[in-house]
Formats: C-alpha cells, sequence, structure tokens
C-alpha cells in the first residue's frame, strides 16, 4: 500500500523529464539543459527551458509557467490531475492499484459514479415514450441519442440517490460526484430530475458530468432551463468541450473547428454531417478551452445563437481567439435562432452557411456599422466607426490593416484617408481607453504601460469608494512613479486640489451603476494585477540584463539573476 505522495515521488524518479516532454516537442541542447519553442504560447525563438537536473521545465516567455512532468502533461493534454497520473503510472509501469483505497476512492470514484448515472438515466429514457417523443420533436434521431447516450432523469426527488446507494455507495462521494445535494433540512436529493440528460465527456471519453434539459411538461418556468453538474476534481467546464472526445480527429485531420454555445446545437450539427464541431457547456467560452484547441486547428469558425447575447458572446470570443492566434470567421444563419434551429428546418443548409462564414471583421462591420432599422446621427456614426477601427488597430499585420480599412471605405463610404486619420488618431485599445482619452491633458504623459493603466482604474475606485482606501496602502509600493503624487492625494482625501482628479470624478460617477460587491471584486483584482505586473516588469528587465551577461560570459552574475528570477517567480505564484 502506498500514499499519493510516493506514487507520485515514485512516477518522477522512474520518468525522464527530458525523454518525455521530446516524445511531444523536439528539444535542442542548450548547455547542460534543453529548449524549445514554446508549446503553450506562439514564439519564434525558443524560450522553453527543460532542466534535467531538476527535472521541471519553465516558459520565460510570456506563459511564465512551469512545473513537473505532471503539469507538464495536464497542461499539454488539458487533464485534470488524476488523468495524469494514470497515464504517467502506466508509462512508469507502476500500478495504481496499489495506491490506498482512501486515494483511489479520492477520483477513481467519482468516474464510477457518473458512468453508473449516465447508464441509471440511459434506462430511464427508454421507458418514457412522453420523452422520446421530445427527442424526436427537437428533429434528434435515434442513432445521436445512442452515439451520446442522452437520457432521462426522471420525476421525483430521490430516484438517482436511491439507485446509487443500493449499489453500495456512500453519500458523500455521490455528493462530490454533484449527482445529489443536501437540502436546509439536511436531507439528500437528486441535482437532476425530470430532464433530458446529456452526459459531458471528458477529452477520453469518459463521462464527468452533466447538463440536463427540463422537460416541456415540467418546465413552470422557475428552475433554470439547464441545469449542469458543479464543478468537480473530475469536471472542470472552463477546460472541457462538449463532443470534442468525437470530433478531435475531424478537427485536427481539418485544422478547423465549428464552434457552437450548447448541447443542442453540437449534437444537431453532428447529426447533419459537420463533424469537426465541439461546444462550450454551461459556461462562456474560456482562455483554457481555446488553448486546448489550438494545437489541434488553426481556424475557428464561431456559430453562436443569432440573439443579443449570441453576438455579445461572439464578440468576445473573436476578440479571445484573435489573442490567441486562431485565424477566426463567424457564420450568419438568417432569420434563424440558432444552428440547431437551421439543422432541424433545412437539413444540409448549416454546411452551407459554415462555408460561406466571413472574417470576424465583417463580423464587426455589420454590428457596429451594419444598416439597422434606424438611421444614425453623426455622433452615433463615430463612435461605432472607432469601435470597428480599434479592432482594426490591433492587428498585427499592416497587410492586413491595409486591406480592412479599404473594405472598411466601400462599406461606409468614407474615404480611406479620412478613415486612416481617425485610426491613428485613436489611442491603443485597452480597457481603460476612454478613461486615458478623457483624462489625457491633465494625467501624467506616461499612461500606457498596462501598470499605468491599472493604477488609473484604482483611482477612479478609489475616489468614489473611501473605504476602500486603507486597503490600497498595503500596494503603493507597487504604484508606478509617475503616478504617486496622485494617489498620495487620493489617500489623504485631497483629491478636490487635482485637476486630473476632476476627470477621473466625473469618470468614477459611472461606477455607480454598477453593484457594489462587482466593484469590489474588481478593486481586489486590480491589487493582484498591479503587484503581479510589477514582478512581470522585473522580470523583463531581469531576462534583458541576462541578455547582455550572456554576451559578456559573465556565469556569476547570471547564476544571481536568474536567482532573483526564480524568487519572482515563487512570489508570483503566491499572489495567484
Ligand atoms: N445553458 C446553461 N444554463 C441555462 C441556459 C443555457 O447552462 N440556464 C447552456 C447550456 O449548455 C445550453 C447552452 O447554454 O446548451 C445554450 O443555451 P440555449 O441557447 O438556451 O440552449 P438551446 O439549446 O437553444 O435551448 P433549447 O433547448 O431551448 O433549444
Ligand atoms: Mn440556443
Amino acid at each position: 500500500m502506498q500514499t499519493m505522495d510516493s506514487t507520485v515521488q515514485q512516477i518522477k524518479e522512474k520518468i525522464d523529464i527530458v525523454d518525455f516532454i521530446r516524445s511531444y516537442i523536439p528539444l535542442i541542447p542548450a548547455g547542460k539543459n534543453f529548449k524549445a519553442v514554446c508549446p503553450f504560447h506562439k514564439e519564434k525563438t525558443p524560450s522553453f527551458i527543460v532542466s534535467p537536473d531538476r527535472q521541471t521545465w519553465h516558459c520565460f516567455g510570456s506563459c511564465n509557467e512551469g512545473g513537473d512532468v505532471f503539469k507538464f502533461l495536464m497542461k499539454y493534454e488539458n487533464l485534470e490531475f488524476y488523468e495524469a497520473l494514470k497515464i504517467l503510472a502506466e508509462k512508469a509501469g507502476i500500478e495504481l492499484r496499489r495506491l490506498s483505497p482512501a486515494d483511489q476512492k479520492q477520483f477513481g470514484v467519482l468516474y464510477d459514479l457518473n458512468h453508473l448515472a449516465k447508464e441509471f438515466f440511459k434506462k430511464s429514457l427508454w421507458g418514457s415514450r412522453e420523452t422520446l417523443d421530445y427527442v424526436k420533436s427537437r428533429g434528434l434521431t435515434k442513432e445521436t441519442v445512442d452515439e451520446f447516450e442522452l437520457g432521462l432523469a426522471p420525476h421525483g426527488f430521490d430516484n438517482l440517490t436511491v439507485h446509487l446507494l443500493n449499489l453500495g455507495f456512500d453519500v458523500r462521494d455521490i455528493e462530490r460526484a454533484g449527482l445529489i445535494v443536501k437540502t436546509e433540512k439536511g436531507r439528500y436529493i437528486d441535482r437532476f430530475h425530470d430532464r433530458l440528460m446529456f452526459p459531458i465527456y471528458n477529452s477520453f471519453g469518459k463521462v464527468v458530468g452533466f447538463t440536463g434539459r427540463i422537460l416541456p411538461q415540467f418546465d413552470t418556468g422557475e428552475m433554470g432551463k439547464y441545469v449542469n453538474s458543479p464543478e468537480t476534481p473530475i469536471f472542470n467546464k472552463s477546460k472541457i468541450l462538449y463532443g470534442f472526445h468525437k470530433t478531435k480527429q475531424p478537427i485536427k485531420d481539418s485544422r478547423r473547428a465549428v464552434l457552437v454555445e450548447g448541447q443542442m446545437d453540437f449534437l444537431m450539427l453532428y447529426q447533419d454531417g459537420v463533424k469537426n464541431a465541439i461546444a462550450t457547456s454551461g459556461t462562456a467560452l474560456t482562455a483554457d478551452h481555446l488553448t486546448a484547441l489550438r494545437r489541434f486547428a488553426d481556424d475557428l469558425i464561431l456559430a453562436f445563437d443569432n440573439d443579443d447575447a449570441g453576438h455579445k458572446a461572439t464578440e468576445r470570443s473573436i476578440d479571445l481567439a484573435n489573442s490567441l492566434d486562431f485565424s477566426v470567421r463567424t457564420i450568419t444563419i438568417g432569420d434563424f435562432k440558432d444552428p440547431a434551429e437551421v439543422v432541424q428546418k433545412h437539413p444540409g443548409k448549416i454546411k452551407e452557411f459554415i462555408h460561406e462564414a466571413a472574417h470576424a471583421m465583417k463580423f464587426y462591420f455589420e454590428r457596429y456599422l451594419g444598416l439597422g432599422d434606424k438611421k444614425k446621427d453623426i455622433g452615433e456614426l463615430k463612435k461605432d466607426l472607432r469601435m470597428v477601427l480599434q479592432k482594426i488597430k490591433i492587428m498585427s499585420s499592416p497587410v492586413e490593416q491595409a486591406y480592412w480599412v479599404r473594405e472598411l471605405a466601400n462599406f461606409t463610404g468614407i474615404s480611406e484617408p479620412a478613415i486612416v486619420e481617425e485610426m491613428n488618431k485613436l489611442k491603443s485599445v485597452s480597457r481603460f481607453e476612454s478613461l486615458n482619452r478623457n483624462a489625457e491633458k491633465a494625467l501624467p504623459k506616461s499612461a500606457g504601460t498596462r501598470r499605468d493603466m491599472l493604477v488609473e482604474r484604482l483611482i477612479t475606485i478609489l475616489v468614489s469608494h473611501e473605504d476602500l482606501r486603507p486597503k490600497f496602502k498595503d500596494y503603493a509600493e507597487y504604484v508606478p512613479t509617475a503616478y504617486i503624487g496622485i494617489v498620495e492625494q487620493v489617500l489623504q482625501g485631497r483629491e478636490g486640489e487635482n485637476e486630473a482628479l476632476g476627470i477621473l470624478n466625473l469618470q468614477s460617477s459611472l461606477n455607480e451603476v454598477f453593484e457594489v460587491e462587482k466593484i469590489i471584486e474588481e478593486f481586489n483584482n486590480l491589487l493582484l494585477e498591479l503587484k503581479l505586473e510589477y514582478f512581470r516588469e522585473e522580470r523583463e528587465s531581469i531576462l534583458a540584463a541576462l541578455k547582455v551577461l550572456e554576451k559578456k560570459g559573465d556565469e556569476v552574475e547570471m547564476g544571481a539573476l536568474l536567482q532573483r528570477f526564480d524568487e519572482i517567480s515563487k512570489l508570483m505564484h503566491n499572489v495567484r
């Protein structure tokens, strides 16, 4: 019998990190270390280092992340810890069965329970004529239902609970698996009932959670249309892409993925022959989702719902995907409400829509400058035009920029030189861009680094929220020099003395439209970001210094700097 810790240790002794990572990416010898082009972010020169001595890896580029062989595998394959453990144990020839039952149970039982729940739901479905009729009315075929193992969480409040307890499971494990909830009175009841159940699989095809859609005859409007499993040690919503276990290969082959908003959309697309789709499940798209996808696809086609929420999600997703270097396109589905409806009403049509997907910039043209129902006055037009120009301005390729400026000129009838001039006048894009614009005259000229922007935003909050000022004092050392004076004034309640603060004050009245909790949450996040950014800057300068020292061959000084680099990395880790 052995503990989890000793198993992990044993695995690390048996698997050499250099060999292991080399089986994924090419490594180039660099002194006693190895380097590579980082697999986790886009770069041309290698900043990913593997150290055989320490059996660790670290990316000194924009990821600034590192760790052991477990961390590498988890990140590379987008796995939870236990999944990585299973793979590495097998590779190392260590039997996990020798783990203590407690450790085994920790994770293994969660997979077992989800599997058994799936079987239970499946069985219930085939006994319910009504639910089968509903499934049919949505356009799903028997093949799809079978392939994705849809089920029914029956009427009642403890069907599954009783079933699993009868099989001998511990109620606390069933709760950990997210299948039951404890009522206020301390009673355990099923999380899901009266719902069509969609098992959610991880990329290996193991069921790790569920989403359940309320059946129409039970829909009183009081319960959510969809209920999802909570996050558990094996189910991380911000990582899992629904359907990926089936569509991984087609995505890899075509280097292209079609992203939809939900299970129904995914299943209908799949059924209609679109085999390279995936869906987010019960959460907005995250950078983790996209990082997992990036190794398989270069092109991302967004096919979200045709409503305001869907358009907002599209905009957010375009920006996120662009930042991860996807080439992004969006589909237009006319008057249909979502891709599922397209498939149901016009089989075969969705492929045409996907084929006609337009560059994401076209989506912005339509969204901000499309004619819509009303004619805009010049002020409105200018504002909307600037939204689009911001998107063009952040493009890294001048050729691409020029192309879209011309397209924009054609689209709006405004001359190209006027558009270029307007674009050049825009400040670099940031979330605080409007603040920068308003406060341009009175604030320090340097406004522009990320830390500057963070502090500006913090100041606007401090001005309107006196109670948050004491907490800020602990972070004063991370304030950029140019802002120290102004921050002092605010902290001492002398904001009236500063002209810039008059503007910030106006700006901060905007804060009042947000809920206080939101502001406090943002405030705390900004403080952490400020501190992290301070350390990031310090690391930047260390890296620059290292380059110089490397040329000089000054190994002693380099050693000292590397040590400081490690220290900062640890500090940053602790901040998080
Ligand atoms: N979703 C959720 N919770 C909700 C609503 C939606 O988690 N209360 C998630 C589900 O994963 C769902 C996706 O968001 O699949 C898309 O929601 P929606 O567009 O409302 O789903 P549809 O499939 O269009 O719903 P319907 O069955 O009514 O067609
Ligand atoms: Mn929908």
